[in-house]
């Protein structure tokens, strides 16, 4: 027993509670392990809720119960429910037996409540500082005819409206093989009624736009079979009330801490009962269980909030920023950098970026980050990736001679690397032709001119952790971004059996993190940045390595503000990074002035993207303004609570501090017109109590003043125009 969790012996019901959330299930008849409820805390269970028993047409009963035809798993709604035996509806698991059969039963023989949360062997999840933080209950559930078995992990945390699921699978020693082909990390199912589902769906340089649907009769299934976490479809859903919106409403946030293909599905069944499954895509997937043999699903988050999508979204910031983030840069402000790629893209030499690092010095910017480029004979994208050795021709001293410049100059020093791919013009490929995902008998699919390593192959792993080693052990690295410019086509290792390839994705993913486990922990020092041609790979599963990631290739100001505001949904500002490019953008051609495209930045991990030597000196000045501004205002947006306030012609957002004495409000009008409405945007948040002084105007507020009856925003002779409010309290006691 544990004050989060307990279980009603006589009721046969486990409740997990905190002050903010409840999650009841129950043991049902057969060993069944009933779903009851999760939402908003209720102190004790009484049981009214055992699941009403109707005999529906075509509705198959348990063994044995040929009388109870009121009992059927077709309806029930469960915690697991497998393929096979008469619940037609998604399930959580699919199990091939050794006779071929596709069937399988998981019901309850014992369970254990244990304090603080185990971690997950190989995988990404959250974690706990101190074991009483959370407790974890954990229930074993067996398919009793071949004693197959799964624990069923559920965490509570004492302090968050979140429970961490995942089931680690175990196949007795005595029993034959079995091949799971499908094994979710989480299955939710609701009750009848009317739901929305947000997802964040989008594209390269596009990336997570907010997507709402009513949730309808059928399956529909946000997913990725890219072999990673992909533009195109994020790992997290919502299933919101009708009427949610940011401040109101039922949220239920489904996360899924995994990197590789994942699926996420809402079914709606027969009478208006939901069902979310959540885990690494069936599709392609299989693994073979072996005599004595264990599985561990991937971990899902499952966050509820009864005020609305900004309240979600904080349990889950809040978590990802504490509590799965990890390393030295958890805690601390994260550098404001240059970075070289847009402004010489692979034109550049020493010399040529020499200027930048001066001029970036002389603003204030703390570091300079070289990108792609700098290795093999790269001058375009088609060469050179697996050799990550230094081009003489650009840096005839050695990359560490440019880098000692760097640190001259009070700059950290930065690396790009993309160590998951290959180029067939490298010496790698030339020494080792097989290390490609490639089918045998077919030509592999080239992207972007490149092609993967199977990094689920151990010597493979081996050979990129001994470079980059050879490379960190300098010493002159402070920070590498570490890429990822093509999706996973041509799934094939040369060392797993014809029967086997189902498992190779998901061994990608677990060979991925162990090699990011290795670098990480043996370089602590170094400020590790996700990317994926942007942000492809933005998950809960590469924040626990990375504790940042680009967040698009798309640096223009307004299209930032759609991803921004989806990839908000989830992950805290400190997590994804944002950069001031030039005008008009490389990507969309827009003309945005540095006002605007500095407050989008500034709303991330801020930096810039351009040669800073070819700005103007009125720019400049504009610029180094800006770089003073985000220094002292980096706690808030970095360690701050963000609220999003408006979206759609008009933006609006904010951070405010933990003891409510400091916010930081940005506005942002896009399109103008001829004949405006007044626009008054109202904060949230505050202390309505507390009077607040705008530091620009010296006018003083009431929180309450600011929260009911808002700021009207100044109009507006252009496009695309922006506000910034700083507010310190001024009786902060
Ligand atoms: C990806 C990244 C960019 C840049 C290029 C270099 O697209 O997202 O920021 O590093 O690769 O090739």
């Amino acid at each position: 027993m544990s004050d989060l969790i307990t279980f009603d012996a006589a009721a046969k019901v486990f409740h997990l509670h905190n002050q903010e959330i409840s999650y009841l299930f129950a043991i049902e008849d057969g060993g069944v392990l009933s779903h009851l409820y999760f939402g908003q805390a209720v102190a004790a269970y009484h049981g009214e809720r055992r699941y009403p028993r109707k005999d529906r047409g075509f509705a198959g009963n348990l063994p044995g119960t040929e009388r109870e035809r009121g009992f059927s798993l077709d309806t029930l709604p469960q915690e697991i429910s497998s393929r096979g035996e008469a619940d037609f509806r998604t399930p959580a698991f699919v199990i091939r037996q050794a006779n071929g059969a596709q069937a399988s039963r998981f019901v309850y023989a014992r369970h254990q409540i244990v304090p603080g949360k185990p971690a997950l062997p190989g995988l990404p999840a959250a974690y706990v500082e101190s074991p009483d933080e959370a407790a974890t209950l954990i229930v074993t559930v067996v398919d009793q005819p071949s004693q197959l078995s799964a624990d069923l992990y559920y965490t509570i945390y004492r302090d968050r409206a979140v429970i961490a699921r995942s089931v680690r699978f175990h196949n007795p020693a005595d029993q034959p093989a079995v091949t799971l082909e499908q094994a979710a990390s989480a299955q939710l199912d609701f009750p009848a009624g009317q739901y929305q589902v947000l997802s964040l769906p989008g594209a390269h340089a596009n990336e997570r736009h907010l997507q709402k649907e009513t949730v309808g009769y059928g399956i529909k299934t946000f997913a990725s079979g890219r072999g990673t976490t992909s533009h195109q479809m994020n790992n997290f859903i919502a299933l919101t009330a009708a009427d949610t919106d940011e401040f109101h409403g039922a949220a239920y946030g489904i996360d899924l801490v995994y990197s590789g293909n994942h699926a996420l599905s809402v079914e709606k069944d027969q009478i208006d009962q939901v069902r979310v499954v959540a885990g690494i895509n069936p599709v392609g997937f299989s693994w073979e269980l072996a005599s004595g043999a264990e599985f561990q699903t991937p971990e899902a988050l499952l966050v509820y909030s009864a005020n609305g999508l900004n309240a979600m979204s904080q349990t889950y910031h809040s978590l990802i920023r504490e509590r799965v983030v990890r390393g030295r840069y958890r805690d601390q402000e994260r550098p404001i950098l240059v970075n070289n790629w847009e402004a010489t893209y692979f034109d550049f030499n020493e010399d040529k970026l020499r200027p930048i690092v001066d001029t970036a010095k002389k603003l204030g910017i703390e570091m300079f980050v070289l990108d792609d480029g700098w290795f093999g004979h790269r001058d375009d994208d088609t060469t050179s990736l697996g050799d990550w050795v230094v081009d003489r021709r650009k840096f005839p001293l050695g990359l560490k001679h440019f880098a000692d410049y760097v640190h001259r100059q009070g700059l950290q020093f930065g690396l790009w690397v993309e160590p998951e791919m290959i180029s067939k013009d490298s010496d790698l490929y030339r020494a080792h032709p097989d290390y490609l995902l490639a089918i045998p008998g077919r030509e592999p699919s080239p992207s972007r001119s490149q092609y993967v390593l199977d990094l689920s192959r151990q010597e493979v792993r081996a050979n990129i952790a001994g470079q980059l080693s050879d490379l960190l052990d300098q010493g002159y690295i402070d920070y590498i971004k570490w890429d990822m410019n093509r999706h996973i086509s041509d799934v094939y290792s040369h060392t797993l059996p014809a029967a086997r390839q189902g498992e190779v994705l998901h061994r990608y993913t677990l060979g991925l993190y162990a090699l990011l486990e290795e670098l990480t922990t043996k370089y602590p020092a170094v400020l590790w940045e996700g990317c994926s041609g942007g942000g492809g790979r933005i998950d809960t599963g590469f924040a626990y390595y990375m504790p940042q990631s680009w967040t698009s290739d798309n640096t223009d100001a307004v299209s930032r503000l759609g991803i921004q505001y989806g990839t908000s949904l989830v992950y805290p500002p400190n997590t994804f990074t944002a950069h001031v490019s030039v005008s008009p953008n490389e990507q969309t051609g827009r003309h945005a002035s540095l006002a605007m495209r500095g407050n989008v930045a500034m709303s991330a991990v801020f930096g810039y993207e351009l040669d800073l030597a070819k700005l103007t000196k009125t720019e400049q000045k504009q610029v180094a303004a800006q770089v003073a501004e985000y220094k002292a205002i980096r706690p808030l947006i970095q360690f701050g609570q963000l609220l999003r306030l408006e979206s759609g012609n008009d933006y609006a957002w904010m951070f405010v501090s933990a003891d409510q004495t400091e916010a930081l409000l940005y506005t942002f009008h896009l399109l103008n017109n001829g004949q405006p409405a007044f626009h008054i945007v109202k904060m949230a948040g505050l202390d309505p109590a507390k009077q607040y002084m705008d530091t620009a105007s010296q006018q003083v507020f009431g929180g309450d003043e600011l929260m009911h009856i808002g700021l009207y925003q100044p109009l507006q002779q252009q496009d695309f125009s922006t506000q910034q409010y700083h507010f310190k309290a001024i009786n902060p006691g």
